[in-house]
């Protein structure tokens, strides 16, 4: 009993809700060891007490997901070490601009035969291009890496709404498969497809157009509008991902993870609830701020580019994406804090 033992990286808001999914199959399934282990980024809450501590005497994340009980056998550990040391499955569920330095810290502390899987969405830009956190992880650590990528708003996932799923694995269908196992619940339906960068990209993707679709909400541009954003975005993911990996299957965009997170998240998720904001104080008030004031310690999704890239970026999707609504002479949104006003809708200049 209880042949692979789980950690899951993160306890933001889906990592919490994602720790609750796994726990609760865990403690129905002999192959894996009842406790999931959870690690938490240590805060102190506004009482004085840890965030951890809390966790663990209340069985609720107070701070990300408060009023769910996240199941006994979830152990919050604020010692990444620690928490990692008996794992042999990962779950990496952070923002994704902290992979790389837990990754650092995990250097040379995993046991062999260990898999990962990622829910994170986006990706690094790096000098020399777009990096998959999955590649990440899989460079860093030497382990194989999927990813779990889906229309999953973690709060009504958490209430247990149902909603789909879509795992991407590379060659391993059986490792994938037991993934599939350890999330799948009757309101949590996951299917497989062997895409692994396909699936990642349209999770990363997706929070380009969200900034879009928030747009149009603050500018009252209307429903019709907002359709065209989405299905013209959808266009464009699929555009872009094939120019960064040829692999990239078209099927890809009709599972979960492709046109229905993209719907979810222009009607329901952070960026779009930040860019509209955004837009309604006439482009005054900063996404940072915004970020603080609207998401309570979560982070809007966002993918930095390196200043110096930006220029190739622009000229790279210009010559390779379809005709775009939501910005005109300008052919890319990647940098969502300092979104170019122009580029998102021409005759809107007078808010630049
Ligand atoms: P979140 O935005 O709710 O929370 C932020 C987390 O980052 C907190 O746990 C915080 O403690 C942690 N943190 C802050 N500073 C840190 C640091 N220096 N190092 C490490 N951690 C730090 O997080 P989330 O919603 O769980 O999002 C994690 C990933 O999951 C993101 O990539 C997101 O796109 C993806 N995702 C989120 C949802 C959702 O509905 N929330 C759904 C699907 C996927
Ligand atoms: P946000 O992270 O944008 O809130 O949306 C969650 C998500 O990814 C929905 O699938």
């Amino acid at each position: 009993r209880g042949q692979y033992r789980v950690v899951v990286i993160g306890s933001g808001n889906w990592g919490s809700v994602a720790a609750k999914l796994i726990a609760s199959n865990t403690i129905k399934q002999p192959i894996f060891y009842d406790e999931v282990w959870m690690w938490v980024y240590e805060e102190t809450l506004h009482t004085g007490e840890k965030l951890s501590e809390v966790i663990n005497q209340t069985n609720e994340n107070v701070k990300y997901l408060p009023g769910i009980k996240l199941g006994n056998n979830v152990i919050a550990d604020p010692d990444l070490e620690n928490a990692v040391k008996e794992a042999n499955m990962l779950v990496f569920v952070t923002p994704h601009q902290f992979v790389a330095g837990i990754c650092k810290r995990l250097v040379g502390k995993i046991r062999p035969g260990t898999e990962a899987i990622s829910l994170i969405k986006g990706m690094e830009v790096k000098m020399e291009g777009p990096f998959m956190i999955s590649k990440l992880i899989t460079d860093m650590l030497g382990i194989n890496c999927c990813v779990l990528m889906g229309a999953n708003i973690a709060n009504e996932i958490a209430v247990e709404k149902f909603s789909e799923a879509t795992v991407g694995y590379r060659q391993d269908k059986e490792v994938a498969q037991r993934w599939a196992r350890l999330f799948s619940t009757p309101y949590f339906l996951v299917s497989i497809v062997q895409d692994v960068e396909g699936v990642e990209l349209c999770g990363t993707l997706k929070n380009v157009v969200a900034i879009a679709a928030g747009l149009v909400d603050g500018l009252d541009m209307g429903n019709n509008t907002k359709a065209a954003i989405m299905r013209i975005g959808l266009r464009e993911m699929r555009a872009f991902s094939k120019l960064l990996f040829s692999s990239v299957r078209d099927s890809t965009f009709f599972e979960s993870c492709g046109v229905a997170d993209l719907i979810t998240t222009c009607l329901g998720g952070r960026n779009r609830k930040v860019s509209e904001a955004f837009a309604r104080s006439g482009g005054k008030r900063s996404f940072d701020e915004l970020e603080a004031e609207l998401l309570q310690g979560q982070k809007l999704q966002n993918n930095a580019i390196p200043e110096p890239l930006e220029q190739q970026a622009i000229d790279l999707a210009a010559t390779n994406c379809h005709p775009p609504l939501w910005y005109s002479d300008r052919k890319f949104i990647i940098e969502s804090r300092k979104i170019r006003w122009d580029w998102v809708c021409p005759r809107q200049k007078k808010f630049m």
